[in-house]
């Protein structure tokens, strides 16, 4: 009993404790979301005013970059602009190339600075050296600075790189030093060399008067000079290199040189060079399939070339066909004459005809196969003369249609008529042809 009381009396403290403190918390927890609400807000008001703020910077400073951009496009181009102005002496590469009186009117003349500036070579005697010297003392001093690294103090050469001195008298052994004062022949070569092509990797960067003086230290590392020694243009030509006279011209007369300098042979020559065939009628290109065959008979104004064994008749061929009997469509005969075009270069008919790379063919029909006198047949004509083979309409048009498949092993080296039409009209004009 004294404990439900107990119980009772401490739940009535308790109880409105913990309820004060419930509500105390609960109302401190409002005002502490409040506080929070309103601190977060003003925070977020905050970011939104630096973001805003930043983002007009940003803003601003794109816009200057933008402006700075432009200026320096704007240099760009007139920095282009003033190059190619100096490139072409005033003159607008965009621009179509005047017409000049020549053939394409294109392009410009050099001008000399360019021509200069390709135009570096030096030759054995001297010629075009640009004026200038270097004493001995100061190309040691270059020397040092610019090429010992690699070609040693002494021009004696670091590791593998080349030895410029020395080797004298070694060319005869089985492994020669070829350095500049043992082999090469030209002191010309060695100026010429150093100036063009050296400090490895940084050519060109030497001045006329460093090269000289460079040479010259080259030259008094091969005991060739003393060490009072310049070198000039005027003094170069003087220099005796030590293996000028090794360089002989092999002429030997089994050797090829002999065969280039000899007197050209100009005996037994032609006469008259001609042109004896066209690739058409040798069938180099078909007439058949492909692109861009040619139509014979459409180039009625295409001059035939005479496929010549005489030299009397080598001239363009353009006579006009004498017509003895007409006695079918004329018509048809001259579309013949028309188709002939393609057996002129081998074959002539009408008044005098001679034999060339083919037999006349004057009187064919009713002729007998392989009998015109003085030409040479293949086998297979031959056999057909023995045989009393005849040519008549029939046997014409097979052998023309497919001359190779009609007459195995024949000579006559034609694809052969396609079209019947041609293949009527030209058996229509071979029936009119004679002496
Ligand atoms: C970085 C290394 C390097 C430097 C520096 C350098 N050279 Fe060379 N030099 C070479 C090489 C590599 C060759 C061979 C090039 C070749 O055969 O194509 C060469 C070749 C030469 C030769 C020809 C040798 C021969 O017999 O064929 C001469 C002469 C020469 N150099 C002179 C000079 C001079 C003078 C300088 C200083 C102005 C110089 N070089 C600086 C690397 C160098
Ligand atoms: C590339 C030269 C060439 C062309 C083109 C050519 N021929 Fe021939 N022709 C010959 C030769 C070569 C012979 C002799 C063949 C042999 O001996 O095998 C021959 C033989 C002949 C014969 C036989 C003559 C005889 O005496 O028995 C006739 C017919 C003939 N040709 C007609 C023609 C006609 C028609 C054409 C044109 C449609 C033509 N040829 C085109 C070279 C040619």
């Amino acid at each position: 009993m004294g404990s439900s009381r107990m119980s009772k009396s401490l739940s009535q403290i308790v109880l409105p404790v913990a309820g004060g403190t419930a509500l105390a918390l609960s109302v401190a927890l409002v005002v502490a979301n409040l506080d929070y609400g309103r601190s977060k807000i003003s925070s977020l008001e905050q970011r939104v005013e630096q973001t805003s703020l930043q983002a007009e910077a940003a803003r601003n400073k794109a816009s200057e970059e933008a402006a700075v951009v432009a200026e320096l496009k704007a240099k760009v181009a007139e920095i282009q602009l003033a190059a190619i102005e100096n490139a072409t002496g005033g003159t607008n590469l965009t621009e179509n190339a005047p017409r000049k009186d020549i053939a394409y009117g294109l392009g410009r003349a050099a001008l000399t600075e360019e021509i200069t500036a390709w135009d570096v070579d030096v030759l054995p005697d001297g010629r075009g050296l640009p004026e200038g010297r270097g004493d001995v003392f100061t190309g040691e001093e270059v020397f040092a600075e610019k090429c010992a690294s690699c070609h040693g103090d002494f021009a004696e050469g670091v590791d593998n790189w080349p030895v410029l001195a020395g080797g004298f008298d070694t060319l005869a052994d089985k492994d020669p030093v070829k350095t500049v004062g043992s082999y090469w022949p030209y002191l010309s070569t060695v100026w010429d060399y150093v100036h063009r092509s050296m400090p490895f990797g940084e050519a060109q960067t030497l001045t006329p008067d460093e090269t000289y003086a460079i040479v010259a230290y080259i030259l008094y590392s091969n005991d060739m000079v003393d060490d009072e020694f310049e070198l000039s243009h005027e003094n170069f030509p003087d220099i005796e290199m030590y293996n000028t006279g090794g360089f002989v011209i092999d002429d030997r007369p089994d050797r090829e040189y002999t065969r280039w300098r000899g007197e050209p042979c100009m005996k037994n020559c032609k006469s008259a060079v001609e042109i004896t065939m066209r690739a058409t009628f040798l069938d180099v290109t078909p007439d058949e399939g492909g692109e861009s065959r040619m139509d014979h008979t459409a180039s009625e104004n295409t001059p035939t070339f005479v496929a010549s064994t005489d030299s009397t008749n080598t001239s363009v061929e353009t006579e006009t066909l004498e017509i003895s009997a007409l006695e079918t469509d004329p018509a048809v005969v001259l579309a013949g004459e028309k188709v002939f075009k393609k057996c002129k270069a081998c074959h002539a008919v009408g008044a005098g005809a001679k034999n060339k790379s083919g037999p006349q063919l004057n009187d064919l029909m009713g002729r007998m196969m392989g009998s015109v006198d003085g030409f040479k047949y293949s086998k297979a004509f031959k056999a057909a003369m023995e045989e009393g083979r005849v040519w008549n309409d029939a046997e014409l048009a097979a052998f023309l249609a497919k001359p190779k498949a009609y007459m195995k092993g024949t000579r006559m080296s034609f694809a052969g008529i396609k079209k019947e039409k041609d293949l009527t009209a030209i058996i229509e004009f071979l029936r009119t042809t004679s002496n």
